[in-house]
């Protein structure tokens, strides 16, 4: 968002909401709203997000839709939502303000993340996007600066804009919203998103984290960015992590993880992950045992 719209908004904020609340700073901006730390007069601390009425409407968004998530949501690990507010232009929701770095932020000083801190946020991460889903929600926008490292040391999950129901298909499934990297291969044939988009964006988060390299672009040429991913991630993590991404990551939504449940459960067993090439072989010694055990009994049958 241009700077002359964040001082305007600013302005404002301070028309709306002066003097209870006073602007600290900006939290971030982008191209559809911003967001402002703001403190109350007895010293509390808020996020306050404001979306732009106009941006929803050029692209044809919904803008209730993360208040709408926010609100069915119950979770401790999301921000709570307070306030919301709104004018002729924009829509001002005052949520809890997490205290804490972006994992994006940490990442771009860290460089990579080693391995055991990499699986327990990503433990916390999958368990918050598990309990999500069950709720009968998708996020829709999973990537690093969407998960925030708090000073306590806990994974929160922010930025429910492109939230939505399951089975719920809106205008963001029509079309490419969110950052390319993060988005599954099969929303570029504009499939609507699933819980396995969710899943994909989580393991390209992980990639990222694991290697510091963005997962290349799905789009052009999926089978070539896998070979690049495999080679990267085994120089990154032990095998079972990179089994776990990989599974993720897959490029037909039919070859990854069911539920962020049964990814969890690699993530716990890591002894026990079977690889994809170990699948195949399993499936392979099962049908020779089913059709030797056919032609057995037509022998048996033909005595
Ligand atoms: N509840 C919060 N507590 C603390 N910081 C927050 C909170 N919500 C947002 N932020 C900060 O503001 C930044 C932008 O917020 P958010 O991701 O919600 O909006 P956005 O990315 O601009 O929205 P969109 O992706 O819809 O364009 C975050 O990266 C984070 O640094
Ligand atoms: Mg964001």
């Amino acid at each position: 968002m241009e700077k002359e719209k964040v001082i305007a908004i600013e302005a404002q904020i301070n028309k709306l909401f002066s003097p209870e609340y006073a602007i600290v700073k900006t939290l971030g901006s982008g191209g559809m709203g911003c967001v402002f730390l703001v403190c109350h007069q007895d010293q509390t601390l808020y996020a306050l997000k404001v979306l732009e009425k106009a941006a929803y409407k050029k692209n044809k968004l919904n803008e209730m839709g993360e208040i709408t998530a926010l609100q069915a949501l119950s979770h401790p690990n999301i921000p709570d939502l307070f306030e919301i507010t709104e004018d002729d232009n924009y829509i001002y929701m005052r949520q809890e303000y997490i205290s804490g770095k972006p994992l994006n932020q940490i990442l771009r000083k860290k460089k990579t993340i080693e391995p055991a801190c990499l699986s327990a946020w990503m433990q916390s991460t999958a368990e918050i996007l598990s309990d999500l889903h069950q709720q009968g929600y998708i996020h829709r926008d999973i990537k690093p600066d969407n998960l925030m490292l708090t000073d306590d040391q806990c994974i929160r999950m922010i930025d429910f804009g492109l939230a939505r129901q399951i089975g719920v298909t809106d205008q963001a499934d029509r079309r490419v919203f969110g950052t390319l990297s993060y988005t599954a291969p099969e929303r570029f044939d504009r499939k609507p998103a699933t819980v396995q988009t969710d899943i994909y964006g989580y393991g390209a988060t992980m990639y990222q984290l694991a290697t510091g390299i963005k997962p290349e672009n799905m789009k052009t040429d999926p089978q070539k960015s896998i070979i690049i991913i495999e080679e990267k991630l085994s120089q990154a993590v032990p095998s079972d992590l990179s089994l776990v991404i990989r599974k993720a990551m897959a490029v037909n939504e039919k070859g990854r993880y069911k539920s962020f449940k049964a990814l969890l459960w690699d993530l716990n067993h890591p002894d026990l992950i079977i690889s994809p090439e170990q699948e195949i072989q399993n499936i392979r010694v099962s049908a020779l045992f089913i059709i030797v055990t056919v032609l057995f009994l037509i022998g048996l049958t033909t005595l």
